[in-house]
């Protein structure tokens, strides 16, 4: 995968540094041409000279050479790669990029940047825990740089756990794994629904739930990263997101509108996710005028709302593939597995109430899958740009078995 790639491996300022010889060594013998770019931290951790051996290349670490008076093109270094790699990427990098500051040669070059860009977090214990640290990965997501996860170890401060950058040979297996997956989604057509609905009540009151619709959003840009054409159809979310180019968004307000535009798209589409939390009931009349304090109590008729997702279970084809959610407070695994059956689903994603920082509203989340067969695959807490990457992937093993 990396034969005749163009990489520019960006060092900043941590004692992982020296991993980044071991990284160059792997990136040539795979068959990539890299070029080293520097922070002036970085330096004083390894050697420009080793990297510059290694690399068979100059080492930028200045936007100006005092002694020949050069200047280090930083536009043309970036449009040069076809990745950037971070490694490693020093929670102040990280949150220097995060916030688009251009202290250094290494910043102005991620800023010029057109390719993908990778980052391998590295640093200590608590640093690695803090909440600034997660809020700067969150915001590199949303922009689009992959992160590479840092692994459990003995740290510099002597400490345990979770922080050391990846090792170089899992840097280079991640960069690899994307680079396949990259279009292994080309020419399919994808239906994504996110986000809540809203049933109107009066002219200025709904009912609604707190869903964001961040994971059904992360699921889309996934898929349309990996090269498929994406209908997703968002409902009334004040979340604001980055979308990729290949996404093509429908607003939707009621749960009969998300089932008119899914029903509508689902026939032209591979593929079905249904990530949205729809209202299981609506008011059964909207008034048209505010309803008025008039009296002690106020009783709401609800009728039930279609269930796009057991409407869209019953016309899909076999060459057709649904996924949906189940959101369970009690008997978790026996009521997502029932709801795979009664919908005709092909996988259920069953999202985790109990533990902290998954669902509504967070940035992580932490799910299990159960396919057809039965088997159930739990994973980690991650971001939910990194699970909708574990959902994608699972999905891709059904279709492929
Ligand atoms: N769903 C839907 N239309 C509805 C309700 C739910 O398409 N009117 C979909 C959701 O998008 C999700 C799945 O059904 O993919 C499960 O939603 P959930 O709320 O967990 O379950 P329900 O089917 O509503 O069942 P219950 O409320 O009894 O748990």
């Amino acid at each position: 995968m990396l034969n005749k790639k163009k990489i520019l491996l960006g060092v900043s300022g941590g004692i992982a540094a020296y991993k980044t010889a071991q990284l160059i060594r792997n990136f040539t013998k795979a068959g990539a041409e890299v070029r080293v770019v520097m922070t002036p931290a970085a330096t004083s951790f390894i050697g420009p000279l080793t990297l510059s051996t290694l690399s068979k290349n100059k080492v930028h670490t200045q936007f100006f050479d005092k002694e020949s008076g050069e200047w280090s093109n930083h536009v043309e270094l970036a449009l040069w790669a076809d990745l950037v790699v971070i490694a490693p990427a020093t929670s102040n990098t990280l949150a220097e990029m995060a916030n688009g500051l251009c202290s250094n040669l290494l910043l102005a070059t991620y800023l010029s940047a057109k390719s993908e860009v990778y980052v391998a977090p590295a640093m200590d214990l608590d640093m690695a825990h803090h909440p600034s640290l997660l809020r700067n990965l969150e915001q590199l997501e949303r922009d689009g740089v992959q992160i590479i996860p840092s692994e459990e170890g003995e740290l510099a401060s002597g400490l345990v756990g979770k922080g050391r950058m990846a090792e170089p040979e899992h840097i280079q297996s991640f960069i690899e794994n994307r680079l396949k997956q990259q279009q292994d989604f080309t020419g399919k057509t994808i239906l994504v629904n996110a986000g809540p609905t809203h049933e109107p009540i009066d002219p200025v009151r709904f009912i609604g739930n707190r869903s964001t619709g961040k994971m059904g959003v992360a699921i889309a840009n996934e898929f349309a990263t990996r090269g498929a054409s994406v209908h997703l159809v968002l409902g009334p979310t004040s979340h604001s997101f980055t979308f990729h180019p290949n996404v093509e968004i429908t607003r939707i307000e009621t749960a009969h509108d998300m089932y008119s535009a899914c029903a509508k798209t689902f026939p032209l589409c591979d593929v079905a996710v249904l990530s949205a939390a729809v209202a299981d009931f609506t008011p059964e009349t909207k008034s048209d005028k505010k309803i008025k304090k008039t009296s002690n109590s106020l009783v709401l008729d609800l009728v039930k709302t279609p269930d796009t997702l057991a409407e869209l279970g019953k016309i899909k084809k076999n060459n057709q593939y649904l996924v949906g959610f189940a959101l369970e407070t009690d008997n978790e695994l026996e009521n997502a597995k029932g709801k795979l059956s009664r919908k005709n689903l092909d996988l259920i994603v069953l999202n985790s109430l109990q533990h902290k920082g998954a669902g509504f509203g967070h940035d992580t989340n932490k799910v299990s899958t159960i396919d057809k067969s039965g088997e159930i695959c739990t994973f980690d807490l991650k971001s939910k740009t990194q699970v909708a990457r574990d959902i994608v992937n699972k999905l891709k093993e059904i279709i492929t078995k």
